[in-house]
C-alpha cells in the first residue's frame, strides 16, 4: 500500500501526454506590447500551461525588459553576422515561461518595430534571427520539442529554418540546408493574427538570411519579385491557424486577403480559425487595480466610481450631468485597420451628439492630429490621451458605458471582450472576431450583447452609435444587455484545447510513442 502510494507522482495533471511546445513571437505581455498579440501570447501560453503541456517563448528582449536567470544561449550566422545571445528566463504560469532574446544590437532601441514612423532597416535580420535562434535552441535541446509555433510574419521563416538547421546541427552552427529529405524537427504551426502585416523585404535578403533562390516562386516565399516572410510561414508550415472563425473565412476572399487570398485558398485544407480568449485575471473588474473600486455583474453600480475617476483622468468636470451622459470609450492602435477614417468623416455630427468620447491611442499621425483638434474642438466632450498607456486601457474598458470598435477588417480584437466583461457595452462592425464575439442586441427578447453595423460607411457607424445612445436611457434593458455581455465565457480554455487538436494532428505517432505503457 504504502509502496504504491510512494510510486513517482506526475507534476502536470498528464504530464506523460502533455506536449512539450516552442512558440516564437515579437511581443509578449508584460515584457513588450504594441497590440493584441503580446496579450494572447501570455494568456495562450498559460492556459497550455493549465492543460498539462509545457510552453516555452521566445521573443526579443526589447529596450527595459527585465533581467533573468540564463536558460540557453544561442549563436548564430545570419547575413554575413554572427550574432550571439543569452536567453534569460521568466516564468509566467505553470509549464509556461518565456525566454528573452538578449540581443542588444539588435533589439536593444527605442521602439519595437519603427523609431520616428520609420520601420528600422535591419528588421528582415532582427525578426530572421528571432527564428534562427529559436530552432537553434530546439535543436539543443536533450528532450525535443514536439511542435514548434510561430506567430505572424515576425516569426515566419521559422518552418524554413526547422527545415535547414535539424538537431545534428551545434549551437555554433550558421544557417545551411540540411542534406537530408527528412528533416528532424518539431512540426510547425503558424498562427497569423493580421494578414496585413506581411515583412516584405527586397529579395537580395533571400541568400543573406540563408534562405534558398529555389523557394524564391509563387509557391515558395516571392511575393510580386520580393521576399514574404508571411508567405513563408504560411506555405511552410504544417498547420495554419488564425485568431478568429470568421477572419478564416474572410481571407480567402480579395476584400480581406491583403493579395495573399489565393495563397490562402490554396492552403485551405491546413487553415483553421481559433477564436482567441482574454486572460481572466488581467482583465477582470472585480480585482483590477487600475481601478477605484471593484465591480461585477452582481455589483453594477460600482462601475460607476470607475466612471467618475475616468472623466477626472481625462479632464473632463465631473458634474451630475456628464455622470448621466454616456460615455464611449476607444482604446486602439490608430491605424486604418481600425475604421478611423469613418470617425473622420463624420466627425462633426459625431461630436454633436448627447455623449462623451475618451481615447486612448497611439499610431498615424493623421489620427493622432485628429483626435487632438477633435479635442480641442470640444474639450467638454472629447478627450483623447495619444499614447501608450495600460492604466489608462484598463480606466477606459471600466469606466466608459460603451465601447467603439468600428474596424475596417478585424482578425478577432481583444477590447470588446475586455468591454463585455467590464459592462461596457460594445458598438463594433460586424466584421472577423468581432462577429464571433459580440451578439447583436434583439430589444424584442432582451438577447445580445452589442451593437453590430456591417456596411463600411460613415452613416452606418453613426446610425448604430445613436440607436446605442437612444437604448441607454432605459436602465432596465441597458443593464440587461451589461450583464449579458459579462457572463459570456471568453475563458482560454476552450481555444486552448483546441490548438491541442491540431497540435496532436500534426504528430500522431509521435504523442502515441511518447505515452507510457499503461497498466491498465
Ligand atoms: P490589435 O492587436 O489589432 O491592436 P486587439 O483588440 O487584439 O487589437 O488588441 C489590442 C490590445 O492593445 C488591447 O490589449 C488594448 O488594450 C491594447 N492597446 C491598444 N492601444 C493601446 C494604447 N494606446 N494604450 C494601451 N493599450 C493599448
Ligand atoms: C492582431 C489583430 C487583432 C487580434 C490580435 C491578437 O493584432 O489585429 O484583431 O485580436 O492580433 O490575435
Amino acid at each position: 500500500m504504502a509502496k504504491k502510494a510512494a510510486k513517482p507522482k506526475p507534476k502536470a495533471p498528464s504530464p506523460a501526454r502533455g506536449l512539450r511546445i516552442l512558440m516564437i513571437a515579437s511581443e509578449a505581455q508584460p515584457f513588450s506590447k504594441t497590440g493584441g498579440l503580446a496579450d494572447v501570447m501570455a494568456a495562450l501560453p498559460k492556459a497550455l500551461g493549465r492543460l498539462g503541456h509545457d510552453v516555452t517563448v521566445i521573443t526579443p528582449r526589447y529596450r527595459g525588459a527585465p533581467d533573468g536567470p540564463v536558460a540557453g544561449a544561442v549563436a548564430v550566422d545570419v547575413a554575413g553576422y554572427h550574432f550571439r545571445a543569452r536567453l534569460l528566463e521568466q516564468i509566467i504560469g505553470t509549464g509556461a515561461r518565456v525566454l528573452l532574446l538578449d540581443c542588444p544590437e539588435l533589439y536593444d532601441r527605442a521602439g519595437i518595430y519603427h523609431e520616428g514612423g520609420v520601420d528600422y532597416p535591419d528588421n528582415a535580420l532582427r525578426y530572421a534571427f528571432l527564428s534562427a535562434a529559436a530552432i537553434d535552441f530546439a535543436a539543443q535541446q536533450a528532450e525535443p520539442f514536439d511542435i514548434l509555433h510561430t506567430h505572424d510574419w515576425q516569426g515566419g521563416l521559422a518552418p524554413i529554418y526547422a527545415r535547414m538547421l535539424g538537431p545534428q546541427h551545434s549551437s555554433t552552427s550558421a544557417l545551411q540546408h540540411s542534406s537530408t529529405s527528412a528533416p528532424q524537427h518539431p512540426s510547425t504551426v503558424l498562427t497569423i493574427h493580421n494578414l496585413a502585416y506581411q515583412g516584405i523585404f527586397e529579395k537580395s535578403w533571400v541568400p543573406r538570411l540563408g534562405l534558398r533562390w529555389d523557394d524564391f516562386t509563387i509557391a515558395g516565399f516571392e511575393f510580386f519579385d520580393r521576399l514574404s516572410f508571411l508567405k513563408a510561414g504560411i506555405n511552410f508550415a504544417g498547420a495554419i491557424t488564425t485568431v478568429s472563425p470568421t477572419y478564416a473565412e474572410e481571407i480567402e476572399r480579395p476584400e480581406y486577403g491583403h493579395a495573399l487570398d489565393g495563397v490562402i485558398r490554396a492552403r485551405h485544407d491546413r487553415l483553421t480559425g481559433i477564436l482567441n480568449g482574454i486572460d481572466l485575471d488581467e482583465w477582470n473588474p472585480a480585482a483590477d487595480p487600475h481601478l477605484p473600486e471593484p465591480f461585477d455583474a452582481d455589483r453594477l453600480p460600482a462601475k460607476a466610481a470607475s466612471k467618475r475617476a475616468l472623466l477626472q483622468r481625462f479632464g473632463i468636470e465631473v458634474s451630475d450631468e456628464t455622470m448621466v451622459r454616456p460615455i464611449v470609450g476607444m482604446v486602439s492602435r490608430m491605424v486604418d485597420q481600425k475604421g478611423l477614417d469613418l470617425i473622420a468623416a463624420v466627425a462633426e455630427p459625431l461630436a454633436s451628439l448627447d455623449a462623451t468620447f475618451v481615447i486612448v491611442g497611439t499610431g498615424d499621425p493623421i489620427y493622432q492630429d485628429m483626435w487632438r483638434r477633435l479635442s480641442q474642438w470640444r474639450p467638454d466632450r472629447i478627450s483623447a490621451f495619444i499614447g501608450f498607456d495600460e492604466p489608462r486601457a484598463h480606466l477606459v474598458e471600466a469606466g466608459a458605458d460603451m465601447f467603439l470598435m468600428p474596424s475596417r477588417f478585424e482578425p478577432c480584437g481583444l477590447n470588446q471582450m475586455y468591454s463585455l466583461r467590464y459592462g461596457t457595452v460594445p458598438i463594433v462592425r460586424a466584421v472577423g472576431g468581432l462577429v464571433d464575439t459580440v451578439r447583436p442586441y434583439n430589444p424584442k427578447n432582451g438577447q445580445g450583447t452589442g451593437f453590430l453595423f456591417s456596411e463600411y460607411e460613415p452613416g452606418a457607424m453613426l446610425r448604430t452609435i445613436e440607436t446605442a445612445l437612444a437604448t441607454f436611457p432605459n436602465k432596465r434593458v441597458w443593464n440587461r444587455l451589461q450583464k449579458n455581455g459579462m457572463r459570456a465565457d471568453f475563458s482560454w480554455g476552450r481555444s486552448a484545447a483546441e490548438y491541442v487538436k491540431i497540435y496532436r494532428r500534426l504528430l500522431p505517432a509521435r504523442t502515441t510513442r511518447r505515452a507510457p505503457a499503461s497498466k491498465g
